[in-house]
């Protein structure tokens, strides 16, 4: 790179090294202050730096990770909504999802979407803006006090990117937030079946960048919820074992 130093006598008088400098230097990313630890740790290239972000968020991308099964994951989840209904997303989705979501319940419904990134939060929003049943909040889904009446309360894929501990406290927060007669909705990665070729995909997509996924191999959702028997578990898979979509009600009394 061709770099041309002005001699010290000739720089406007009000410029110092340090402003020069920091003219030259490409613009840093401000520290994200108050994300969990493996949010910067280990998903700043996929949630947090903008311009993954901006790259990502787009259907075809969701549709090229999930080897073009998002369109049917999406539509279990989508299928449950009702107009009129409470929902509560856990975190957002890049695409389209969330429009879908807001629209579904319509105007008659409300639709809550928690997301613990900045940047996702502000990505949901100028999807939403316009959309007055949506309501975006930037919360982490563990501690969302929200209302503990939704009709449907949906984590789509984010299980198995938080550590175990968390998984337990955000599957007991969504269990503990839905009404009587109401639905809980997982989808998420499972244990893939010895034939599917995928599965040896995923081993080394696991072992370099998603070191919370193996736990939704070894384990069933209700085995992070602490109160599992109250509730029944009803568990379909997908694409010889790779997805799993698990619906979650309330006993009766
Ligand atoms: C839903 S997951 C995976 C979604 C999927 N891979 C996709 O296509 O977008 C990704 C989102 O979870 C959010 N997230 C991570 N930990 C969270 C938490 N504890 N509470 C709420 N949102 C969280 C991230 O900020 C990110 O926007």
């Amino acid at each position: 790179m061709l770099t041309c130093e002005l001699p010290e006598n000739t720089r406007p008088k009000t410029m110092t090294n340090e402003a020069i400098a920091a003219q030259r230097a490409p613009a840093a990313r401000a520290p994200a202050a108050g994300l969990p630890d493996y949010m910067t740790e280990v998903y700043d290239w996929a949630y947090v730096n903008p311009r993954w972000v901006r790259f990502l968020d787009r259907n075809a991308v969701v549709s090229t990770l999930l080897f073009g099964n998002a369109g049917r994951l999406m539509r279990a989840y989508l299928k449950r909504i009702k107009p009129g209904m409470r929902v509560w997303q856990v975190a957002h989705v890049y695409g389209d999802l969330v429009q879908r979501v807001a629209q579904r319940v319509g105007p008659e419904g409300h639709f809550d979407l928690t997301d613990v990134t900045p940047i996702q939060i502000s990505q949901a929003r100028g999807k939403l803006g316009g959309i007055p049943q949506a309501h975006v909040t930037e919360h982490d889904a563990s501690t969302w006090a929200g209302s503990a009446d939704y009709d449907l309360v949906c984590s789509f894929f984010l299980l198995h990117e938080i550590p175990d501990a968390l998984k337990h406290a955000v599957v007991d927060r969504m269990l503990s937030r839905v009404a009587p007669g109401g639905t809980v909705f997982f989808v998420d990665y499972h244990r893939p079946a010895l034939w599917q070729p995928v599965g040896w995909l995923l081993r080394l997509v696991n072992h370099y960048l998603e070191p919370f996924a193996y736990a939704m191999w070894g384990r069933e959702i209700r085995d992070f919820a602490s109160n599992a028997d109250a509730f029944t578990w009803h568990k379909t898979t997908y694409f010889g074992g790779v997805y799993q979509a698990v619906e979650v009600r309330r006993r009766e009394a």
